[in-house]
């Protein structure tokens, strides 16, 4: 009965903006109203937000076109425009009053059947919609996103004592398959899940380091990527959300909490944070800086000195049991010491832990909803339960009571057991009572590193895994740091193409990590580089190379599926595969050029052939892979890729959700399966080295302007060389293989640069490139 067609956004701040821009990515119109601003323009408020959206460094849009989706207006002028929304997602500022007196106009003019939902972070629902007709409360829910929304994948729905079950339903399915979410139901308790987790440990991290004297450094090496949580860290998140904001929302979430909720322990005021807000020192948003504050815009970072209230240089060396924690992908490693850093993060886990499972089950039945909250909302990588599993639960119980401390009812009913295990090849988690129940997902939604628990791989080496698939279907998962590519990654990929080449109907190349990959690892390459082992190189690239071909022509259909980033390798992966199943938010370039060398995976050959393709004309073709992959071109999502022919309309497809990339490459692979042959390219008559020669004018005359570097025209020459086809006449033909052998050539050419090798060696060092 319920169907979201045409949406409407009530209040157009930060969270207003994202939720109306998701809308629009996610193909719907929708309404924007804000206060009626002072002045000529009442619909000034609104219109800053929508600048906002377009912002360059953080696009809400997954296209600029997607604007056209969006209407605005002013909630005085266009209120009857209400009527035509089927949702209206009020968000306004957070004060009760001002939300119940807006509720009350929206349902003078909303049609029957819409939905109402507010996105408050604190205010219970019973006190929303106290005075409300039952009629308005049955259509009402709390939809809690979280910031940014297009990046974040969490959001909360709160169910009303009176809030229909169709409502409910719509919203989860609208909300998950549309706008792209992990939904986690909750009931009406403060915070819900995410920030009551979340803020709890932000907090506990917060009062720990003070109290146990650790630096900003100190801390956020340790409370940070070593525990699988965001680099931010805790000083660091501190910065970025704003050292007065973030002071505040602590506030008002334990002024909603009861009176012995241990939050209460870390809230209270830090004396030294009440002095920088004071003067002035709020964070990044701030000129005078918080935490931490950036030199003259650079990546050179200063630290606040608490004590002399001055900023000194930022500390890079971080403690040796962080570095190894990090590299083993194993957080317990933290606590195996008893040192400061030992205890700092004990202290921080195994309080944050007992505070998720004491949820269980009065603020939520499922230990799951906990989990994904702090997965999703706040991008850990493992749940609060699934922290206590890798602990061991019995080791967990046992060192708190060697603590003298208590010991959670949900963890004691674990103890001798898990909080996850896997029977009957099913995932399952424990319910309260001590019993197990499956875990289920939505029809069409399946994460990988779930469903990798319950199957064995037919292949497997240290940074890449092979298993089978139901249907007969291959899957080749990633697993190194970042997913950088390295010789083992192509040798498994290389050995899964032949072996499900005899025994499957089709392969995909997918992971459920961050990234999927973020190109060659480069350790690798400077290696090669330092020992002037060009041969290494040469034969390194043409396995490369050789994979990706094989994979290219292999007898059974290979759907790629990436999320998060794809990048310089990791792109030349999927640019083989014969078709791409991208996320909304996915990432791709060939950002080679960036450390000045070129895709030498194949990458130039791609882009050639699809431009050419496209332009109908090898020549213009040989200019837009030229140009494109030159300046190293990424796009940030499937429809700004495609003007750039690195997705194919057509071919190549999206969804809204990471979660359904899995089950729809599947769905693409076996439908490809039946009836799948394939068809070697035939050889490209190359423009030949005129062609190089003019891009090579065109290089040094960017140059003459400025506008490339010395070193910019050395690797532009390379990439000239390569789509030309080198010093040969036009038109000579060459095969895939021979532009292959060009791009190595020319890889190789500029790896022997000093240029090279300090942009290679400042990538590593820094994460990111050099420019001069
Ligand atoms: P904001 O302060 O950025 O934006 C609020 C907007 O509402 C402003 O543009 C204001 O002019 C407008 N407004 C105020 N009264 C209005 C009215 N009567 N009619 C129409 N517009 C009105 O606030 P923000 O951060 O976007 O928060 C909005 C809601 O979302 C709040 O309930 C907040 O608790 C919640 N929330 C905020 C998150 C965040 O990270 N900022 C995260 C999750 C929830």
């Amino acid at each position: 009965m319920y169907d979201i067609k045409k949406a409407a956004v009530i209040g157009a701040g930060t969270m207003g903006l994202g939720i109306a821009g998701q809308l629009a990515n996610a193909g719907v119109d929708v309404l924007l109203l804000d206060i009626p601003a002072d002045g000529d323009n009442r619909n000034a408020h609104a219109e800053r937000a929508i600048e906002r959206l377009l912002d360059e460094n953080q696009p809400g849009l997954t296209h600029k076109d997607n604007l056209s989706r969006i209407t605005i207006g002013n909630v005085e002028d266009d209120l009857d425009k209400l009527a035509d929304a089927d949702w209206i997602a009020e968000a306004i500022v957070e004060r009760l009053e001002v939300k119940k007196t807006l509720y009350k106009k929206i349902d003078a003019v909303r049609k029957a059947g819409s939905i109402v939902s507010s996105n408050t972070s604190t205010i219970p629902i019973s006190l929303l919609v106290d005075d409300m007709p039952v009629e308005f409360r049955s259509e009402f829910a709390i939809t809690h996103f979280f910031n940014p929304v297009r990046v974040m994948r969490l959001l909360e729905i709160v169910r009303g004592e009176n809030t229909k079950a169709e409502v409910i339903e719509c919203l989860e399915a609208f909300n998950e398959a549309r706008m792209g979410k992990g939904i986690v139901i909750c009931n009406d308790t403060p915070g819900f899940l995410g920030n009551r987790v979340g803020v709890f440990a932000i907090q506990t991290a917060l009062h720990l380091a003070f109290e146990m004297g650790l630096s900003p450094e100190e801390a956020d090496a340790i409370f940070g990527r070593p525990m699988g949580i965001p680099k931010t860290g805790v000083f660091g998140l501190y910065d970025l959300i704003g050292i007065d904001l973030m002071s505040d929302v602590a506030k008002s979430l334990v002024s909603i909490l009861p009176g012995d909720d241990v939050f209460h322990e870390v809230s209270t005021e830090i004396p030294v944070m009440v002095k920088m807000i004071g003067e002035g020192h709020t964070g990044n948003k701030g000129t005078k800086g918080g935490f931490y504050r950036s030199v003259d815009g650079s990546n050179n970072r200063e630290t606040l000195d608490f004590a002399g209230f001055s900023y000194r240089d930022f500390d890079e060396n971080k403690p040796q049991v962080a570095i190894e924690a990090e590299l083993a992908g194993d957080f317990t490693r933290l606590f195996a010491t008893d040192d400061k850093y030992g205890q700092y993060a004990w202290e921080i886990l195994s309080r944050t832990l007992c505070y998720a499972a004491n949820l269980v089950p009065d603020v939520n039945e499922s230990l799951v909803a906990v989990d994904d909250a702090m997965k999703l909302g706040y991008n850990w990588l493992q749940g609060p339960m699934e922290m206590i599993d890798a602990i061991g639960v019995d080791n967990f119980i046992a060192r708190l009571e060697l603590e003298g401390r208590d010991v959670p009812a949900f963890v004691k009913t674990a103890a001798g057991k898990s909080f996850y295990r896997v029977d009957g090849g099913v995932l399952q988690y424990l319910l309260a009572d001590g019993s197990y129940t499956d875990l289920r997902r939505a029809d069409g939604v399946t994460r990988f590193s779930e469903t990798r628990r319950t199957i064995v791989p037919i292949l497997e080496n240290a940074v890449a895994s092979y298993f089978e698939l139901p249907n007969q279907i291959g899957l080749v998962e990633w697993h190194s740091k970042a997913n950088t590519l390295d010789g083992n990654s192509m040798a498994l990929l290389q050995d899964a193409v032949a072996h499900a080449s005899e025994n499957f109907r089709g392969l995909i190349i997918h992971n459920d990590a961050q990234h999927f990959s973020c190109g060659v690892n480069l350790e690798g390459v400077l290696t090669f580089i330092r020992n002037a082992d060009w041969a290494g190189l040469d034969q390194f690239l043409n396995h490369f190379q050789q994979t990706v071909m094989a994979m290219r022509y292999s007898p059974i259909p290979v759907v790629a599926a990436p999320s998060g980033l794809s990048l310089g390798g990791g792109f030349e992966v999927v640019l083989h595969a014969d078709k791409a199943v991208l996320h909304a938010n996915s990432v791709t370039g060939l950002v080679e050029s960036l450390v000045g060398v070129v895709p030498g995976g194949g990458g130039v050959k791609e882009m050639l052939y699809r431009w050419s393709e496209r332009e109908g004309d090898v020549v213009k073709g040989a200019w837009q892979a030229f140009m494109n992959v030159g300046y190293g071109r990424t796009a940030r999502s499937p429809l700004e890729a495609e003007p750039l022919a690195m997705f194919r309309n057509g071919v190549d497809s999206y969804v809204m959700n990471r979660d359904r990339l899995l089950d729809t490459a599947i769905d693409v692979a076996q439908e490809m399966s039946d009836n799948y042959s394939t068809e070697r390219r035939q050889p490209l008559a190359m423009p030949g080295r005129d062609v190089w020669d003019e891009m090579v004018e065109w290089l040094k005359k960017a140059q003459s302007k400025g506008h490339l570097t010395p070193h910019d025209v050395t690797t532009g020459s390379q990439i000239a060389m390569i789509v030309s086809g080198g010093d040969v006449d036009a038109g000579v033909t060459m095969t895939e293989e021979e532009i292959c052998g060009l791009e190595r050539k020319a890889f190789l050419t500029l790896a022997k640069t000093a240029e090279t090798r300090a942009r290679v060696e400042h990538m590593l060092n820094h994460g990111s490139p050099l420019r001069n």
